[in-house]
């Protein structure tokens, strides 16, 4: 296409040899709606506020505050990046919560989400893996609009063998209006969430978050240190072939979902199986790769962890959350992950999540094989 209007000549001081200017053209007004220089690129900010009318409150803090999450993730990202590098790597000397000792980066992350979001004045506070008691945030933050839970890095055993690892977050509107946020601001319902997301910090770090519309995920261009559009609408295949569960406690499973994963592995050829047994030991990761691949995560009640071992309301209902948003499900194997009510932050839940279709029958085998004892005891909402 020919078009006219040079925009440098030779004699332009803009400290580009002139000569490579003269085949650089502006439109004229004939050709401007052929000529749209355009980017590829959607940016994770350019999105946030693209979609701010999505949000029932929208006054732009839910979009503020996923930027403060973007800005903590792609420093902790720069921190795992290099985790075998420095001398990051160890035991801080704490235990956290669940007696699990803490890492150097677990603190690290923790201290880097917090401080994004004590800073940006829309969150009152936090309930993390990593702290007993919810944080509260004073100053203007203390009227934020919102509150989070979240894992800052999850997967944590897996970071000094360089194997991925995440973080989960979790956004309610709080229910108190005025004054510092309470406990009762964090123990609702997961169905209750306004947004929930995870950051996936593996062969390349991918940011997905939903806020009830959708799921869509956002891969990290270091070069322009941008989170970019990269899976937009994400939608989970109804079915799949890869089941994803600790098996070496297999002897400890409940009779149920000993019963589905023999029969995930039988020889059946018109049925896809055996099917593909893929365990990474990171929540986040192993969640990721089923929901682009199709496919069930399962970290059921055992003998050492009878009330399951993830915790709901910073691992299990953003999951949750985000499955359902793209199509799939999440359940504790007998209820809607969503519907449980939790009565402490730091409660523990069985989970069974990914493709529908697995769930389902996942769920017929545990009410098959299962005993009224068995049933998770806490408040569901059921629908
Ligand atoms: P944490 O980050 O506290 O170490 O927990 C990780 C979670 C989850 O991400 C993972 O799928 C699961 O624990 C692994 O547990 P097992 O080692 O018992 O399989």
């Amino acid at each position: 296409m020919r078009t006219s209007a040079v925009i440098a000549s030779s004699d332009t001081k803009i400290g580009v040899n002139p000569i490579e200017w003269k085949n650089v053209y502006l439109p004229t007004k004939s050709n401007r709606s052929m000529y749209r220089p355009r980017r590829n690129v959607v940016t994770l900010g350019e999105f946030i506020i693209d979609r701010q009318a999505d949000f029932p409150f929208a006054k732009g803090e839910l979009s503020s505050l996923l930027s403060d999450i973007s800005i903590a993730a792609k420093i902790v990202n720069n921190e795992v990046n290099k985790a075998g590098l420095v001398n990051i790597l160890g035991e801080a000397g704490a235990e956290n919560i669940q007696g699990e000792s803490q890492k150097k980066l677990d603190v690290f992350a923790n201290d880097q989400f917090l401080a994004a979001l004590a800073s940006g004045g829309e969150c009152a506070g936090v309930a993390s893996e990593e702290n007993d008691e919810i944080i509260l945030f004073d100053g203007p933050s203390s009227q934020g609009k919102y509150i989070v839970a979240m894992d800052p890095l999850d997967g944590s055993s897996n970071i000094d063998v360089n194997v991925s690892v995440g973080t989960i977050f979790s956004i309610y509107r709080r229910k108190t209006k005025n004054g510092p946020a309470t406990v009762e601001d964090f123990l609702q319902y997961g169905s209750d969430q306004v947004a929930a997301g995870y950051i996936v910090y593996g062969s390349s770090t991918m940011l997905v978050y939903t806020t009830g519309n959708g799921v869509n995920g956002f891969t990290l261009d270091t070069s322009i240190g941008e989170f970019c559009l990269s899976h937009p609408n994400m939608r989970i295949p109804g079915g799949g072939n890869i089941y994803s569960v600790n098996q070496g406690n297999f002897v400890h499973f409940p009779e149920g979902v000993k019963k589905y994963i023999k029969s995930l592995q039988i020889d059946d050829k018109a049925n896809k199986k055996p099917y593909s047994l893929r365990y990474i030991g990171s929540l986040v990761s192993d969640f990721h790769r089923n929901l682009i691949k199709g496919g069930i995560y399962i970290y059921p009640t055992t003998l050492a962890s009878p009330k399951g071992k993830l915790r709901l309301m910073y691992e299990c209902n953003p999951m949750a959350m985000l499955v359902e948003q793209a199509g799939g499900k999440a359940t504790d194997g007998f209820n809607d992950i969503l519907e449980i009510k939790p009565t402490d932050i730091h409660q523990r839940c069985p989970l069974y999540v990914g493709s529908s279709s697995m769930v389902d029958e996942a769920m017929q085998f545990l009410k098959e094989y299962s005993n009224e004892n068995m049933e998770p005891q806490y408040e569901v909402n059921k629908k």
